[in-house]
Parts: C-alpha cells; sequence; structure tokens
C-alpha cells in the first residue's frame, strides 16, 4: 500500500488508514460489535498492512479494545488519539473540557487503555467556543510531548477556526473532514500541507456514500443529485468515494471507519488501484460543484 510522509512529522503513514471510532460499542451497543469481531477487525487492519489508527477517549470501547487486542503488535502501528474529551460531561452524554487537568487526565486514562507507554499523535479534538483557552491547551500539549507521551502535538478541527489556527504553526498534523461528499475543506487542507504540517482526512469515504449502515440525509441527497451513480460503472460506490479522496495531494492518510472486514478488505483493495483517474476525478468534481450550486 502506498505511502506518504505525514508533514513535518516524517512519519511515513499508509494512505488508507484506520478509524477505530466504529468500535466504541459492545453487543448491547446501537451498532453491535463483539469483542471477538473488534479482535478479528484490529489484526486484520494490521495484517493488510496498514499502520497508523486514530482513536478518542471518547470513542467508548475503541481506545481498550485497541490496547487488549493489538498492543502487543504495537511496533506496527503509528497510534493518534484525541484530548479534551470528558465522557462525563453533559449528564453522561460526552463532551469536552478545555483545561490542562482535563488534558492531563485524558493522556494518562489513554495510555493506560491502549496499553503502551506513549501515543505518536496527540490532538485537540475539535475546540470550539470563545472561552477556549488555547494558549494554555498548547503549553500543555507541550508539556506532554516533553514528558514523552506524545511524539507530536495536533489538533482536529474544521472551517472557520482552522483558518486563525493554520497560521499559528503550532500542530504537527491536522484532522480535517472530506470527501466528494464533503468537499468545502478543499482549500484549507492544500493550504495545511503548504505549511508544512501533515493532514489526516476523516470522512474520506463518506460514510460508506449511498451504501452507508449509518445514513447521513445531506450526504446521501448530494450523491443523487449529482448522479454519481452514473459514473461508478463497475465501481462500488464506496470505491468512487475513497479513489476521490486519496487524489487530494494533501491528503496524506485517510482513517477510514469500519467495523465490516468485508469492507475492511474492499477498501484496501480500492485504496492499492489508486486515486481516480483524472477524466473521472473531474467529472465528479464538476457535478458536485453544479449540484451544490
Ligand atoms: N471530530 C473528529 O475528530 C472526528 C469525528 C468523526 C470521526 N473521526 C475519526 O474519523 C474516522 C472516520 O470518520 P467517519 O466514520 O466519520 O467517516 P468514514 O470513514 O467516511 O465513514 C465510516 C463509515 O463508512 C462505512 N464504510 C466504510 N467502508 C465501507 C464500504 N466499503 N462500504 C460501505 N460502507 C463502508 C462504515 O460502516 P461499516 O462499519 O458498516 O463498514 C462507517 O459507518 C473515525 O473512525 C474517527 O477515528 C474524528
Amino acid at each position: 500500500m502506498e505511502k506518504k510522509v505525514l508533514g513535518r512529522t516524517g512519519l511515513e503513514v499508509t494512505q488508507l488508514s484506520f478509524g477505530a471510532m466504529e468500535l466504541r460499542f459492545g453487543p448491547d451497543g446501537e451498532r453491535k460489535v463483539a469483542d471477538e469481531a473488534a479482535e478479528r477487525l484490529l489484526n486484520a487492519v494490521l495484517d493488510a498492512g496498514i499502520n497508523f489508527i486514530d482513536t478518542a477517549p471518547d470513542y467508548g470501547l475503541s481506545e481498550e479494545r485497541i490496547g487488549r487486542f493489538i498492543s502487543s503488535r504495537r511496533g506496527e502501528y503509528h497510534l493518534a488519539t484525541k484530548c479534551g474529551c470528558d465522557p462525563a460531561d453533559k449528564g453522561g452524554k460526552g463532551g469536552h473540557v478545555w483545561s490542562r487537568d482535563q488534558l492531563l487526565k485524558n493522556i494518562a486514562g489513554s495510555l493506560q487503555r491502549l496499553r503502551t507507554d506513549h501515543v505518536d499523535i496527540l490532538q485537540l479534538h475539535n475546540p470550539r467556543g470563545d472561552d477556549v483557552p488555547m494558549d494554555e491547551l498548547v503549553d500543555t500539549l507541550k508539556e506532554i510531548q516533553a514528558q514523552g507521551l506524545t511524539r507530536f502535538i495536533s489538533i482536529s478541527h474544521t472551517l472557520p477556526w482552522l483558518n486563525d489556527l493554520i497560521p499559528m504553526g503550532v500542530f504537527d498534523t491536522y484532522q480535517i473532514p472530506y470527501s466528494c461528499l464533503e468537499p468545502q475543506h478543499h482549500d484549507v487542507i492544500s493550504r495545511a500541507a503548504e505549511a508544512g504540517a501533515g493532514v489526516i482526512i476523516r470522512g474520506g469515504i463518506g460514510r460508506g456514500g449511498p451504501e452507508a449502515a449509518v445514513t447521513r440525509r445531506v450526504k446521501t441527497e448530494l450523491w443523487q443529485k449529482a448522479k454519481l451513480d452514473e459514473l461508478c460503472r463497475e465501481m462500488p460506490p464506496p470505491e468512487l468515494i475513497l479513489r476521490y479522496t486519496l487524489k487530494h495531494p494533501g491528503c496524506h492518510t485517510t482513517i477510514v471507519g469500519t467495523c465490516n472486514v468485508e469492507h475492511l478488505k474492499a477498501n484496501v483493495a480500492a485504496a492499492e488501484k489508486g486515486p481516480l483517474p483524472d477524466d473521472l476525478y473531474n467529472e465528479v468534481t464538476r457535478r458536485v460543484a453544479k449540484a451544490m450550486e
């Protein structure tokens, strides 16, 4: 599988990587994933050669499962988690708390659950609001980095915040949503990469597009309005979406999520075919732009 350098981190990451959010639910959850299935899937991710995994303290069982089932293979994957997460916030619904104490609590808990002494990337998890003490959070990330608990400091965010975050120049990577069904961040991804940062794309398979197990109304509507079915030829829709995402020169890696081994295999096969050919990519871009007018 093709690898790219994740910006100034220098890490060589597979362009298709794994978003472990889908492993958050146990056998009683909304989207049931038994431990045995989670163990099989995580090992299949590594067996496929994928070498980058993204998770977060607020993805239910995700961190704990990574620790239990693949920490013995820790040398085979770069690991990213997040901070600022407080699953107990908002009356147990989960939210974020932006303080030094919360970040220190998060990384200690993550390392314990992930059964490792360090993560490679620690990301602020979408800090929003006027009261976010950004300078204090960056200082705390640097403190955690100085202790060797993370190699790089980062942020997951969206527009318009990215416009101010990129010029700060302090983050080694940015996690940004993008696909042909969510193209709004196309230019800011280029700017982040040109500034030397690593770019981690999320949402790169458009949540499965029209084949989504968890449907997102707007994305499915855009697929239909742009008549992208007509462009699929022999290609399943998730392959078209993923290979479109991989075409972005600023996409160093895309953390596609799945709890289905067959989907994982299909995604690996799609990524190995590489980005879409120019003519197809240009036509998808044209149709989506017109559908969004
Ligand atoms: N704010 C943040 O920082 C933030 C927010 C959201 C997500 N994330 C991270 O980004 C990762 C990915 O994000 P995402 O889940 O929003 O987007 P995504 O990777 O585009 O979509 C994942 C969804 O696509 C489906 N899927 C994957 N491959 C498929 C295939 N071949 N055919 C049909 N369906 C397929 C999966 O369902 P199946 O399980 O049925 O395959 C899953 O529901 C997450 O795991 C998480 O690590 C970060």
